[in-house]
């Protein structure tokens, strides 16, 4: 079932997101929750959704990798590289506004998967970006409100 993406003036997007209990995660409704999640960051063309998007304060982010898409639960973010690239960032809260953001190049990111057990993984590229921003939503953060540049986006 596609979900309402909420935008950035809604108080649940600017809400610091709490942690999901690992039993929880290998439940029927946090696995309807994330297949809602991955069908309607697909139907918008996302690379990435955060359980606050939707209405949600958990510590969800769904993000579309290879063909498939990863799940991070309570995910930390650990090791960030010193070295940052500045590329442009757009968010299906703030839709059609496009902004560049200075992210790090590459990162650790430790989290629990869907069946509740801890994982960890190296991203580089776009996928520490993304990893970065969907994060950031957990925090109530927004790309806007790292950019000091705002651009046209691409067509
Ligand atoms: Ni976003």
């Amino acid at each position: 079932m596609r979900l309402k993406i909420l935008t950035k003036d809604d108080p649940v997007v600017r809400s610091v997101a709490r942690p999901v209990d690992p039993a929880w995660l290998k439940g029927p409704e946090a696995q309807r929750l994330i297949a809602d999640m991955i069908e309607t960051m697909r139907a918008a063309n996302g690379i990435g959704l955060a359980a606050p998007q939707i209405g949600r304060a958990i510590q969800l982010v769904t993000i579309a990798h290879r063909d498939g898409a990863l799940v991070l639960a309570n995910p930390e973010i650990r090791r960030p590289s010193r070295r940052q690239l500045t590329e442009e960032e757009g968010c299906l809260s703030v839709p059609g506004v496009f902004g560049l953001v200075a992210r790090h190049e590459r990162l650790t990111v430790h989290f629990l998967d869907t069946d509740g057990q801890p994982r960890s993984l190296e991203a580089t590229g776009l996928l520490a970006r993304v990893v970065q921003h969907e994060v950031d939503h957990l925090h109530g953060t927004l790309a806007i409100d790292r950019t000091n540049r705002f651009t046209a986006g691409r067509p």
